[in-house]
């Protein structure tokens, strides 16, 4: 994978950027700046060189609509305050607007483009409609760098066909993810445990079949737990379940037994009757769930027998929240796990938009984890064993 020295002096030279703003908001307001940040270092060493840096972001899915609720603006005025240099969101994708202010771009400043979600040609399935979105973008700018970790996994015109126009080289926080992903997948010290919570079974099914190959250890919480517990004969009572997915986690139970995979399942739960912040919260047997009650974190027990195999692991990769970690009730489970990666020895990878705004939510010092991604969709893929297209391209 090229790198941003293979684009050799960078003074005056006009580089599109591709980074991954898509961060969560409660109005206008950024509630996690967590990507931005990550951002920092490519930006900050292609205005240090005195390059005209452009950046690419896409806020949310418009779905090729200009809808002023998924405006960067916001992402502009907090990426001014960080990098400390001046920002100006263009008003427009590749439009007049966006040409205009990179024709005044000065030697080590920014223009953010505004979403480029907004031009529907960004996500079409149409290559030529992409191509013609990429030469476009690239009429703006001398190279390209792609530095969006979280958005790698998609075939999409500032991410993949960009890369096949222009010089291309692979950003700071794309290196960065891609090494600490593939040490944490490829070869990894042993014990590897693998922890995986969220609340869908169906989106997690290629990496647990990939890591049923891989992996020492796989603990399961979260909502997708309840269809384990459903396969291994367990009412649920009203807790999330997939039915239509019973069999195939019947099949991963068997897989993980003929392999000698260490799958640890609640042993304990936590219940509430409805999904709600203050709902009464008490602990029961994962197998003696009431019909009236929902599961929402995993239990005491569970907790100290999960803290326990990640304290004794090498490698461990965690994706998705144990329990609804947004309400204090049910936050204990994502805590325990969160707290024994901190602690621990092991190298850790924390994965996932969920998992990662966790450990910053619960208020745990992320350089106490060995590397905390920034993507959702792109860290799963990777833990998947999948070959992303934007992370391909660059390797051309
Ligand atoms: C993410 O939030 O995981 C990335 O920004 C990708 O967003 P997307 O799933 O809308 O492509």
């Amino acid at each position: 994978m090229k790198t941003l020295e293979s684009l050799g002096d960078l003074r005056s030279t006009r580089v599109l950027v591709r980074s991954d703003f898509n961060v969560p908001l409660d109005g206008t307001t950024i509630t996690d700046d967590g990507r931005i940040k990550a951002a920092l270092p490519t930006i900050t060493r292609l205005t240090e060189a005195g390059a005209k840096v452009i950046i690419m972001a896409h806020l949310g899915r418009p779905k090729g609509e200009v809808k002023p609720e998924y405006s960067l603006a916001p992402v502009a005025e907090r990426l001014e305050e960080l990098a400390g240099v001046r920002v100006t969101l263009a008003p427009d994708v590749v439009g007049p607007g966006a040409q205009s202010a990179v024709a005044d771009l000065k030697d080590g400043q920014i223009v953010l483009l505004e979403n480029i979600r907004f031009d529907p040609r960004e996500t079409s399935k149409d290559d030529a409609e992409r191509a013609e979105l990429a030469n476009e973008l690239a009429s703006l700018a001398d190279v390209f760098v792609s530095d969006g970790f979280g958005v790698v996994h998609r075939k999409q015109a500032s991410v993949y066909d960009i890369a096949k126009v222009l010089p291309s080289a692979a950003g700071l926080l794309v290196v960065k993810e891609i090494e600490s992903l593939r040490r944490a997948t490829h070869d990894p010290e042993r014990p590897y445990a693998v922890v995986l919570g969220g609340s869908k079974v169906s989106d997690k099914l290629g990496v647990i079949a990939n890591l049923l190959e891989k992996a020492d250890r796989l603990l399961i919480g979260g909502g997708m737990a309840f269809t384990f517990l459903k396969a291994q004969g367990h009412e649920v009572g009203s807790s999330l379940l997939e039915e239509d997915q019973v069999e195939a986690v019947k099949g991963y139970l068997q897989t993980a037994a003929e392999r000698g995979v260490d799958l640890l399942l609640p042993v304990d739960v936590v219940v509430a009757p409805e999904f709600a912040k203050d709902a009464p919260a008490t602990v029961v047997d994962a197998d003696a769930i009431p019909a009236d009650q929902m599961g929402l974190d995993i239990g005491p027990r569970t907790q100290e027998r999960y803290a326990e195999a990640i304290a004794s692991a090498k490698t461990v990769a965690w994706n998705g929240p144990m329990g609804v970690f947004e309400f204090d009730a049910f936050a204990g489970g994502t805590r325990a796990v969160a707290r024994a990666l901190s602690e621990g020895d092991a190298f850790s990878v924390v994965g996932g938009g969920d998992s990662a705004a966790a450990v910053r939510q619960l208020g745990f010092d992320e350089s106490t984890f060995s590397h905390i991604s920034t993507g959702g969709g792109a860290s799963l893929e990777l833990l998947e064993g999948k070959t992303l297209p934007g992370i391909d391209v660059l390797e051309d």
